[in-house]
């Protein structure tokens, strides 16, 4: 019999009562979840007027992204179903989540991504678990219909978000949002993609406030990549383009409940440039010590693209009419060690060049 550690408290363990799991659901987890809530003092004093910003840094899951909230109730799930494979489409951090959650299960999984624009550390991540790799010729989108096509044979169960477990599990960082603060913020922002993240936190925020556990729900602030923007267009992108690959998304399966989200929390959609997007990254990197991948720039890129804009209000403003003292949240998705090459291709980052000795070190550093 294994020591069961005093930390064992995956979000399964934490949330079962509110997660449609069973004694017959074998919990499959690598104690995801319980992330930081993390107060940024600099991001605060730039929104001002007493606001208070805080990231929820979902880079400090497992295999280093929110999607192993979902995956520990998708593969748990499934495993409880007697399936022996699963198999997803991914941008590359869900087929991450997957490879280790099947692994660990037991199970085989089978990932379809958009060849070539996958970041080499979610690639790494599928080998080195254990997935059978197939890129597809196509993007995300290519690869999810391929996905809900093989899905249908009974020996696979298919684990994007289109498999409601995944928000189930995913929606848990919204009560742990809740839990820190005592209550919901006023204004939480997330970067948005197949879309499935938005609809679980607000999933999240509604159960809590219905069972009493919080008296507020968020506005909820959606942000997307300029050319990766089919909810904000209102169009289906047909090649959607982004250095934020993670979110390179044309036709979000989640789209309608995203929309939902977003009217009944009177939040917003938003649109942020690959620029803004790096340019946010490396902000929060160098002021706030927060590395985080593109793809989660982009929640970070949407506020600081609302605080500079300048004009009047915007019906898409996330931060419209934002009263004194509000709480802002903003998700993180993503470790910025999943995705090395955007910003080494975005800035050149040359050593100083030194001689092995004390003096010429100093001298190169101008001391
Ligand atoms: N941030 C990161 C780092 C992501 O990997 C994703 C989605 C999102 C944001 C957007 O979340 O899809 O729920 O709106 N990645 C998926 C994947 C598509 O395959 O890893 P969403």
């Amino acid at each position: 019999m294994f020591r069961q550690p005093l930390h064992d408290r995956g979000v399964i363990s934490r949330y079962r009562t509110y997660l449609p799991v069973s004694e017959a659901t074998p919990v499959v987890s690598l104690n995801e979840g319980s992330t930081p809530l993390i107060h940024c003092a600099k991001l605060s004093a730039k929104v001002g007027r007493g606001c208070e910003v805080y990231l929820k840094y979902e880079g400090l899951n497992p295999t280093g992204s929110f999607k192993d909230r979902g995956m520990t109730m998708a593969i748990s799930k499934a495993a409880e179903a007697g399936k022996r494979a699963v198999i997803c489409a991914s941008t590359g951090n869900t087929s991450a989540a997957a490879a280790a959650y099947a692994t660990r299960a037991g199970m085989d999984c089978v990932v379809l991504l958009p060849a070539g624009k996958i970041s080499a550390g979610k690639l790494a991540q599928a080998y080195v678990y254990g997935a059978k790799v197939v890129a597809i010729e196509g993007n995300f989108d290519d690869a999810l219909d391929l996905v809900r096509k093989i899905g249908e044979r009974e020996e696979f169960a298919v684990v994007n978000s289109i498999n409601p477990h995944r928000i189930e599990g995913q929606k848990t960082a919204a009560f742990e949002i809740v839990e820190e603060l005592g209550d919901a913020p006023d204004i939480h922002i997330l970067p948005v993609g197949n879309a499935g993240n938005i609809t679980a936190y607000w999933k999240g925020y509604q159960e809590y406030a219905a069972l009493g556990k919080s008296r507020r729900q968020p506005r909820m602030a959606g942000f997307q990549a300029a050319g990766s923007a089919p909810i904000f267009y209102n169009q289906v992108v047909e090649h959607p383009e982004t250095v934020a690959t993670a979110i390179r998304i044309g036709n979000p399966a989640s789209w309608e409940q995203a929309r939902a989200a977003i009217r009944e929390s009177g939040g917003a959609i938003d649109i942020v440039s690959d620029a803004e997007i790096m340019e946010a990254q490396a902000w929060l990197a160098g002021q706030e010590g927060i590395f985080v991948e593109p793809g989660s720039a982009a929640s970070v890129a949407g506020l600081l693209k609302c605080l500079d804009c300048g004009r009047e209000p915007c019906a898409s403003c996330p931060v419209r009419g934002v009263a004194e003292g509000s709480t802002i949240v903003l998700t993180v998705t993503g470790h910025g060690l999943k995705d090395i090459e955007a910003p080494l291709k975005y800035r050149s980052f040359a050593p100083r060049q030194s001689a092995n000795q004390v003096e010429a070190v100093l001298q190169a550093l101008g001391y």
